[in-house]
């Protein structure tokens, strides 16, 4: 069985950063040829990147006030998808639209909301700080840098190979080279979000949380299967991780690393390196994996995979939805 590269959910498409108010971007997500640009309200917007009049890209057009202009024969479309202007006649067309997405811009990146029969968002976009809870939201941050942004295209990947992750102690000791697999300390799933603590090293090997202790842990959040944010109690302090991937096409996906380095202890170039090391090496892999339904499971680990691809499901159009 293959999984559908048309999940519902949350996906990111770019940081804040890549788009100037005034700006226009093209992209491509879910097969799908888009244009995002950002008004002079500020406010982000993506769109199917043609235009309904004669069908020319949108994303060689321009701005005007919160909408985009065609370039072949300047009809004006709002963030919206509504034509609001036609140069040449007193009126705008006011059957054709364009198809717009939801667009949520937090965490110093864009998303757009992805579910093939058109269903409105169901849910929320984390504000990443706060849901990974409160210590994580109450430290200080340094500013996101060019350097703590990575993008990966054109990976092999599926999102949920990414969120299988979450179930996956054991890919630790041999992908990332700890001397140890950490243990699962903690594991829960609530409508679209699973939770987990990971801990790492001999204070954990008993596998018994402890609530309020934090030292070598990670907290693990997933929205959906698009969004992901690990926060990590390191030595040197605290940092975050999002790693987020959308579809791209029925074989690839786009993967954003996005780092943020805790202020309190300083050193902040040495610690986004050491932040940024592990992704390239799961991503070597996933390039490569195939998915197996089944798999092959061990006795330790069949829980966690049965339960996080039951919730996983969720995220799926039902057939009936499903593009032939
Ligand atoms: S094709 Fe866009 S205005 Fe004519
Ligand atoms: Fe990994």
């Amino acid at each position: 069985m293959t999984l559908s590269m048309l999940p519902t959910g949350w996906f990111q498409v770019g940081w804040s950063a890549d788009i100037a108010v005034d700006e226009i971007v093209p992209m491509k997500y879910f097969g799908t040829e888009l244009v995002a640009f950002r008004g002079q309200d500020g406010e982000v917007h993506v769109l199917d990147a043609h235009c309904q009049h004669l069908g020319a890209n949108l994303s060689r057009g321009c701005v005007v006030e919160n909408g985009i202009q065609c370039p072949f024969h300047g009809w004006v479309w709002d963030g919206s998808g509504r034509n609001v202007e036609i140069p040449y006649e007193s009126k705008p067309n006011r059957v054709r639209r364009v198809r717009s997405w939801p667009v949520t811009e937090r965490n110093d990146s864009i998303y757009v909301w992805h579910d093939l029969a058109r269903r409105e968002p169901m849910w929320d976009v984390p504000h990443a700080f706060a849901a990974l809870g409160p210590v994580f939201e109450g430290a200080e941050y340094f500013p996101l840098t060019d350097g703590g942004r990575v993008r990966y295209p054109g990976i092999h990947v599926h999102p949920q190979v990414i969120a299988e992750n979450a179930v996956d102690p054991h890919h630790f000791r041999f992908v990332h080279k700890t001397p140890h697999s950490p243990v699962v300390l903690r594991e829960t799933s609530e409508g679209e979000v699973w939770r987990a603590k990971v801990g790492f090293g001999r204070r954990w090997a008993d596998g018994v949380d402890i609530p309020e202790e934090t030292a070598n842990t990670i907290e693990i959040l997933w929205s959906g299967i698009g969004t992901s944010f690990s926060g990590e109690h390191t030595r040197d302090g605290l940092r975050i991780a999002g790693v987020c991937a959308t579809p791209v096409d029925d074989t690839t996906s786009e993967i954003f690393g996005t780092y943020w380095i805790s202020a309190e202890h300083g050193n902040f170039e040495e610690r986004l390196d050491q932040a940024k090391v592990g992704l390239p090496d799961d991503i070597a892999v996933w390039d490569t994996q195939i998915y197996l339904d089944p798999p092959g499971l061990s006795p330790s680990e069949a829980a966690g995979f049965r339960k996080l691809r039951t919730w996983a499901r969720s995220f799926y159009p039902e057939p009936a939805e499903t593009r032939a």
